[in-house]
C-alpha cells in the first residue's frame, strides 16, 4: 500500500454561527469567526490516496488526474465562494473546517476510486496553525 498527497488552494468566505444564538453568544462561541459581515481565509486541501503502484506507469494514480477531479468536484465550488451561501455540498452545515473536511471527502469519494486508487485522508488548513484531517469515518 502506498499513499500520496495532491495539495490543492482556495479562498473563500465564511461564518460561523447559530441562527438561534445571539451575536454575543455568536462571539463566545465561535470568536472572530462569528462576525455578522464574513471574513475569509486562505485555505489549503491535502488530498491523500492509497493504493498500489500500477506497475506499468510506476504511479499510484496520474496527479495532473487527481488534481482535475479535486478541482473539478471541489475547488470551483469554493474558491472564491462564500462557504454558508454558495457551496452546495455546504447547505444546511455549519461553515466550520470540520464539516468542511467531511463534505470534501463526501464529493470526492467516487471519483477517487474510478481513479483506481482510494480516498485515504482529507486535510483542511484554515490557517497556518489550525487544521482539520478526515479518515472517512
Ligand atoms: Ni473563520
Amino acid at each position: 500500500m502506498i499513499y500520496i498527497t495532491r495539495r490543492e488552494r482556495f479562498n473563500a468566505a465564511h461564518r460561523l454561527y447559530r441562527e438561534d444564538f445571539s451575536d454575543e453568544q455568536n462571539l463566545e462561541v465561535f470568536g472572530k469567526c462569528s462576525n455578522p459581515k464574513w471574513h475569509g481565509h486562505n485555505y489549503e486541501l491535502f488530498v491523500t490516496v492509497k493504493g498500489e503502484i500500477n506497475k506499468e506507469t510506476g504511479f499510484l494514480v496520474n496527479l495532473k488526474q487527481l488534481s482535475k477531479v479535486i478541482r473539478e468536484k471541489v475547488i470551483v465550488q469554493l474558491d472564491h465562494k462564500n462557504i454558508n451561501l454558495e457551496v452546495e455540498f455546504m447547505r444546511g452545515k455549519l461553515a466550520s473546517t470540520e464539516n468542511l473536511a467531511v463534505g470534501v471527502w463526501e464529493e470526492l469519494e467516487q471519483s477517487v476510486k474510478s481513479l483506481g486508487a482510494e480516498l485515504h485522508c482529507v486535510k483542511v488548513t484554515e490557517s497556518e496553525n489550525n487544521f482539520v484531517e478526515y479518515f472517512g469515518t
